[in-house]
């Protein structure tokens, strides 16, 4: 089956080549060129585990081209999936400029019948509103072709988003008609063998499904952040507290993780919209609310903690451990280590910091005197006043403390995903502080 994906960012690189992978025959297209001759030659713009391996093979196999080309894209796919982005406005709604574009586009090359999918999150009412705009830019060249508009939103997490595509926990697809329903069944044929449920819905609820599935996951994150700040008012340990909720199974056991806030392209952009919305509807959301509200002030609460441990932080140097917003992504958007950051260096703190992906991005935002990207985790904690860890990469969890007792010049840990056990690293005579974690 030939299908077309527009927009070669996370989410349409991962279709796309997870597709291909699946036997489809994909053809992708972004209207930068440059990315494209870069992704022809398996140069992908992003760090996704697993990722360039499958480029590289499926491009090879012939399964996934790349073009800037919008003609060829809407004569090849019988299948177009729009999967370009949607920025948040500064009202916390969705920018449709692109996939409105998009749409327009498709109208003005499609010759025959065409199944057109959005896998950009997208408000509820935008599935409708393509297919208005198509058939308004088909009457307007005086065209009558065929098509179905199809809403089929995106679960996978960045870090492990391939495996997330190929074995989700289910596929939603809004569909209205028969026609559409039956594309959609092949594209998804290969999944639905081995078990994978499709739920089938309008093209309303499957747009409500996707966030709503998203701020319940920012309302459990923001749920456990209140949990362990709490717990730390009252020397309760929150790592058991969540870990016995987590055993209730209508509760679960994922998203009970404290941190410094959520962040991404997805979560924090993803409540907004949301509520906004809800607000357009005539209701305003006010669990996603107050979920927000507590998000947006953790990294405060984070800089406050780390403040009152070290008293005085002006010249006190702090090694920050981790900058991407969560662990195995190069991704710094809405990354809670920046606002750390920022407000360690206008308390005078002296930054040394490491990420193992994050760096380079991180040098393009913030770059002052006083801070250094080091080139590993052990030199950026030479002469530490504090160790400071802010994302869970899993080499972190393995330092050395006893090897890094003998390089820093004063003892402190704290541990802002609580990964570390707290015994080796007081052991190692450091002084140790989680969050919400009985010291
Ligand atoms: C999220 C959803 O998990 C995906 O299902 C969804 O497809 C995606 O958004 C999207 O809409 O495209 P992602 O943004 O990749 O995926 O990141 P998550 O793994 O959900 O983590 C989001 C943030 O929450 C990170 O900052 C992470 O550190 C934080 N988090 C997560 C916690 O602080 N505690 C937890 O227990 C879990």
């Amino acid at each position: 089956m030939n299908i077309s994906v527009i927009g070669t960012g996370y989410v349409g690189l991962v279709t796309g080549t997870c597709l291909a992978e699946l036997g489809m025959n994909v053809l992708c297209m972004d209207s930068n060129p440059q990315k494209v001759h870069l992704l022809q030659q398996h140069i992908i713009p992003i760090y996704e585990p697993e990722l360039d391996v499958l480029v590289k093979k499926n491009h090879e196999a012939a399964r996934l081209q790349f073009t800037d080309d919008m003609k060829k894209c809407v004569e090849h796919g019988e299948v177009l999936f729009i999967a370009v982005n949607t920025p948040t406005g500064a009202d916390g709604t969705s920018d449709l400029h692109n996939v409105f574009q998009a749409a327009e586009e498709i109208a003005e090359h499609m010759q025959q019948y065409r199944v057109i999918v959005t896998k950009s999150t997208v408000p509820v009412g935008t599935g409708q509103q393509i297919k208005q705009k198509l058939q308004h830019a088909l009457e307007a060249r005086n065209r009558q072709v065929a098509f179905d508009v199809v809403s089929n939103p995106e679960f996978l997490r960045e870090g492990c988003a391939v495996r997330d595509f190929m074995q989700p926990e289910r596929i939603v697809i809004g569909v209205e008609g028969e026609r559409a329903q039956e594309c959609m069944t092949a594209v998804y044929l290969q999944q639905s063998r081995q078990g994978i449920p499709i739920l089938w819905s309008n093209l309303e609820t499957a747009e409500m499904i996707k966030y709503a599935s998203n701020t319940y996951l920012a309302v459990k994150i923001s749920f456990i952040n209140e949990i362990a700040h709490i717990c730390e008012l009252c020397s309760a340990d929150v790592r058991m507290v969540a870990h016995a909720m987590g055993m209730d199974r209508r509760i679960g056991p994922d998203f009970l993780r404290p941190g410094p806030g959520f962040g991404g392209s997805c979560l924090p952009k993803d409540t907004r919209a949301f509520i906004s919305i809800g607000k357009s509807l005539g209701y305003t959301p006010q669990i996603a609310q107050a979920t927000l509200q507590v998000n947006e002030s953790q990294p405060q609460r984070m800089v406050s903690k780390i403040l009152h441990t070290l008293q005085a932080p002006a010249d006190k140097v702090i090694s920050v451990l981790g900058l991407a917003f969560k662990a195995g992504t190069d991704d710094i958007r809405d990354t809670p280590a920046l606002p750390i950051l920022q407000q360690l260096l206008t308390q005078g703190a002296v930054i040394r910091t490491y990420d193992p992906q994050a760096m380079e991005n991180m040098k393009q935002l913030l770059s002052s005197p006083r801070i250094t990207y080091c080139p590993d985790a052990y030199s950026a904690c030479n002469g530490s006043d504090c160790i400071l860890i802010v994302t869970e990469w899993p080499e972190f969890a393995a330092l050395d403390f006893t090897v890094l007792r003998r390089q820093v010049r004063t003892p402190v840990c704290i541990d802002l995903r609580n990964i570390l056990n707290p015994e080796d690293v007081q052991q190692a005579g450091f002084s140790y502080e989680g969050l919400g974690v009985i010291g």
